[in-house]
């Protein structure tokens, strides 16, 4: 969809419409459908999945209030139960494996062992540094008429910071990369040419043995990244076990990998279609944090995260059945017609609040500092270097129901220079 027009068309039987099929997601998330879903029925059933016939059905929700509810109640809607992502590929126990699929007390006991390293201060200590990474790989660029933007500058950079605070090697980056592109993008035929079933069958356990020789080396010598805390890390008087740390690792370095590049990728293309707003971030860089909002709105890097319901209840005037599966679609939300004007309107001056990061409640990200600044610098040293970049040929969004990235984006950087 456009980032500047509303939507207009023929609309859907929404009875046996199946949310999460291929077929909505070939070129981004579905926005009409969405925008029929929140009118019609924000609380809509999906008999299943079409490409996964054992997955039961689900409930899309779709607003922002509604969202919102199933957010902040974790006694009924659990991480936990059934996994907190609509992604059959990932075994429940690899979901329940990380923090962000378990429910209080665990869930909180391990969270906090980072959350004092996240905060807004503690990550603002990194700016210069993601500067440095942003500017260095802005410098590979210098002298090539073309490059993706993905592939060439959004994931490097993003990989060397997540890198960086796990105390990953450099060298390394791009096969960490690689490897968490295909876990997350099982059904992109892009991200994991191989298919989802290669995710089990190979993906895991390369991510699990490669970790193990991260683990071996802290074990022998503790050192200040994050790989370190979970090694050494108590839990209520005990060690984690290895399978524990290799989830705690994958957990923080996906978030880290497809994030920000979602975003950011996704942010760029609104800016080169609006030339506009573009030139009002060249001209005053200060509204540059509230792009990076607006972006997050229009541009969740998530499309969903999943919640079981733990007994039987009420939604939006929906009978919802112990064990039902609830879909939390943020591409949604971000253009909630109650909540925003014209939502399909991308406006950098805009600044609005959104529900990208989550709704609140105990699972709200943990990244949400880092993410911003990650945002904010890699806007500001990308317009300052090339304000003038086009577009070199089209981008390619993944067929995907969980990340929500373009996997390709060619641009010319300096035209007419
Ligand atoms: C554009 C950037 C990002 C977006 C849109 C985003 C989105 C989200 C969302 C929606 C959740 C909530 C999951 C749920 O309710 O089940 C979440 C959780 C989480 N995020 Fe982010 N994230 C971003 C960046 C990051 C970064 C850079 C990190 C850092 C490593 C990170 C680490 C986490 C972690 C660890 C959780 C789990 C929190 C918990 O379960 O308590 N995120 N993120």
């Amino acid at each position: 969809m456009s980032t500047t027009s509303s939507t207009n068309t023929a609309k859907t039987d929404l009875e046996g419409v199946r949310v999460a099929d291929p077929e909505h997601w070939r070129e981004g998330p579905p926005h009409e459908l969405f925008k029929q879903l929140r009118n019609e029925c924000p609380v809509h059933w999906s008999g299943g999945m079409t490409s996964f016939p054992e997955e039961p059905g689900f409930w899309s929700v779709t607003n922002q209030e509604l969202v919102h509810e199933v957010s902040r109640n974790y006694q009924l809607y659990s991480s936990e139960l059934g996994g907190m992502v609509g992604m059959p590929w990932v075994q429940l126990e690899v979901q329940n494996g990380m923090f962000i699929g378990m429910d209080p007390p665990k869930h909180g006991r391990l969270k906090s062992l980072f959350q004092r390293g996240f905060t807004p201060k503690r990550i603002a200590e990194h700016e210069a540094a993601i500067r440095a990474i942003t500017v260095a790989q802005l410098d590979k660029l210098e002298g090539r008429e073309t490059c993706d933007l993905v592939s060439d500058l959004a994931q490097p950079v993003v990989s060397r910071v997540i890198g960086s605070f796990m105390g990953i090697d450099e060298a390394d980056d791009a096969m960490w990369a690689e490897l968490m592109n295909r876990l997350v993008g099982g059904d992109d035929a892009e991200m994991n040419p191989e298919g989802p079933q290669d995710v089990i069958e190979t993906v895991i356990p390369m991510i699990v043995q490669r970790c193990q020789v991260l683990i071996d080396a802290r074990r022998e010598n503790p050192t200040d990244d994050l790989m370190s805390i979970l090694v050494h890390a108590e839990v209520d008087g005990d060690t984690l076990s290895d399978w524990e740390i290799v989830m705690g690792f994958i957990l923080l370095v996906t978030a880290g990998n497809d994030s920000t590049k979602a975003t950011f990728c996704s942010g760029m293309k609104a800016l080169l279609e609006n030339s506009g707003e573009r030139q009002k971030l060249i001209d005053d860089p200060e509204l540059i944090p509230s792009a990076v909002e607006e972006c997050l709105r229009m541009f969740p890097a998530f499309a969903h995260f999943r919640r079981t319901a733990t007994e039987d209840t009420e939604l939006g005037g929906c009978p919802i059945k112990k064990g039902d599966k609830v879909m939390m679609w943020y591409p949604a939300t971000g253009y909630d017609e109650d909540v925003y004007e014209d939502p399909y309107r991308f406006d950098v001056t805009r600044n609005p609040e959104h529900q990208a990061f989550g709704a609140g409640g105990r699972h709200f990200c943990l990244g949400t500092a880092l993410a911003r600044l990650e945002l904010r610098v890699m806007f500001e040293e990308t317009l300052k270097r090339f304000p003038h970049m086009e577009f070199a040929g089209e981008p390619r969004y993944a067929t995907a129901i969980f990340v929500n990235q373009l996997t390709t984006f060619p641009v010319r950087l300096s035209p007419g220079a």
